[in-house]
């Protein structure tokens, strides 16, 4: 062979090693972005997640531990809070827009039991629309550090 046709088998090398490449980078970038939103579908989707929002709200205006601080709050204002907060926690193609976690709250004397009253009502929530038991873990992970801007009591 000679020396100017073994540029030319490198050069065609190096472009397949280089197209072998991007593929792969495309599947794992593809396959990232399949991880991320699997909370969102585990609550699932859209649909699921509206109404466990709607649940969660439900439960806890009827909840007495905690509805008397419900009294001033426009459930169906609340309801798609939730719904566009948990969202876009869960990786959803969501923007939650609202007032932060510490200025919603403020006023509200939230304390531990109240806190955990919530947390009940929301899991009874993911019960009723059949969220497995790790992914209901999994929105509450992250939802637990939000405790130190919602309790002030
Ligand atoms: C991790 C826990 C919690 C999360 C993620 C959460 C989330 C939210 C969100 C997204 C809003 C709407 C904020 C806005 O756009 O104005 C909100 C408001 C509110 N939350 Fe929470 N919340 C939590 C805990 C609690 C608890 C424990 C209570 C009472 C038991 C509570 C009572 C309220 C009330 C009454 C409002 C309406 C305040 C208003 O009318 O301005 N929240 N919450």
């Amino acid at each position: 062979m000679n020396h100017q046709a073994s540029l030319i088998r490198r050069g065609v090398g190096a472009l397949v090693c280089a197209a072998v490449l991007m593929v792969m980078q495309a599947l794992a970038a593809g396959a990232a972005r399949a991880a991320d939103d699997s909370l969102y579908r585990a609550l699932g989707g859209e649909e699921g997640i509206t109404r466990i929002s709607a649940g969660l709200v439900e439960r806890a205006y009827a909840d007495e531990r905690i509805k008397h601080i419900f009294q001033e709050t426009n459930p169906r204002f609340l309801a798609e809070q939730l719904r566009k907060q948990f969202c876009e926690l869960s990786g959803g193609p969501c923007k939650y827009d609202g007032e932060n976690m510490k200025n919603s709250h403020a006023k509200l004397a939230i304390n531990k039991a109240h806190f955990n009253a919530l947390v009940e009502d929301l899991q009874a929530a993911m019960d009723a629309q059949g969220v497995p038991f790790i992914a209901q873990n999994r929105l509450l992970a992250l939802l637990a550090p939000m405790h130190r801007d919602v309790i002030t009591r």
